[in-house]
């Protein structure tokens, strides 16, 4: 009878318990081309992405504890990928064709924090710098860092020139009324 459908609360808890499971179990799920290991009953926590042709990153569950992603196709890392990686512990993402221009700064300063040994992670890209240690390389060196900011200096360099010249005229202006106005005030019987 329809008193007996999901009005009773125990009902809705399962319902919530359900949707919970479900959305936690999405998101633990292993990335397609990638294999991984979960001991029993626990969540994923290693994930094995190497020689995978990937170009990309994978998403990847926040309990990776150890990631393999070496020999493949990666040339960047999206800012912010691995920062939920909380229980991370191993990684490996060397033998990728690592493009290092200004997008890198990511990888380079996840790599120092994270204190792993990958010094050795070498650019294949731009030409300048083809076959250098990431690590060895400071902002400057990569590839629109560099630009970046004299760039930003200059339009703040313009905008404010702008508004002096302005501020100049308006005072040009007041003292030139001013003036102006005494005469007239003279003129007048
Ligand atoms: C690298 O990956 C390719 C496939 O993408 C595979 O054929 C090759 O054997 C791998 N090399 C190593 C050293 O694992
Ligand atoms: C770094 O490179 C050296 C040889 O150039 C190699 O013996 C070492 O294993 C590399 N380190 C890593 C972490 O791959």
């Amino acid at each position: 009878t329809k008193g007996k459908s999901c009005s009773q609360p125990i009902c809705c808890f399962l319902g919530v318990a359900v949707l919970l499971l479900v959305s936690t179990v999405q998101a633990e799920v292993c990335p397609p081309p990638c294999i991984c290991k979960s001991p029993k009953g626990l969540k994923i926590q290693l994930i094995d992405c190497s020689s995978r042709g990937l170009k990309e990153v994978p998403a990847l569950p926040a309990s990776t504890r150890q990631l393999y992603l070496q020999n493949n196709s990666l040339t960047t890392v999206p800012n912010g990928v691995f920062d939920s990686l909380v229980s991370l512990e191993e990684v490996n993402i060397l033998n990728n064709p690592w493009n290092c221009d200004c997008h890198i700064l990511y990888l380079k300063l996840w790599l120092e924090d994270f204190k792993s040994s990958l010094t050795n992670l070498s650019c294949a890209s731009p030409a300048s710098i083809k076959g250098k240690p990431l690590s060895q390389l400071s902002g400057n060196e990569l590839d629109g860092c560099r630009t970046l900011f004299p760039i930003k200096c200059l339009e703040f360099f313009w905008r404010d020139l702008v508004l002096i010249i302005f501020a100049i005229i308006a005072l040009i202006l007041m003292a030139y009324d001013l003036k102006h106005f005494r005469k007239l005030a003279v003129k007048l019987p």
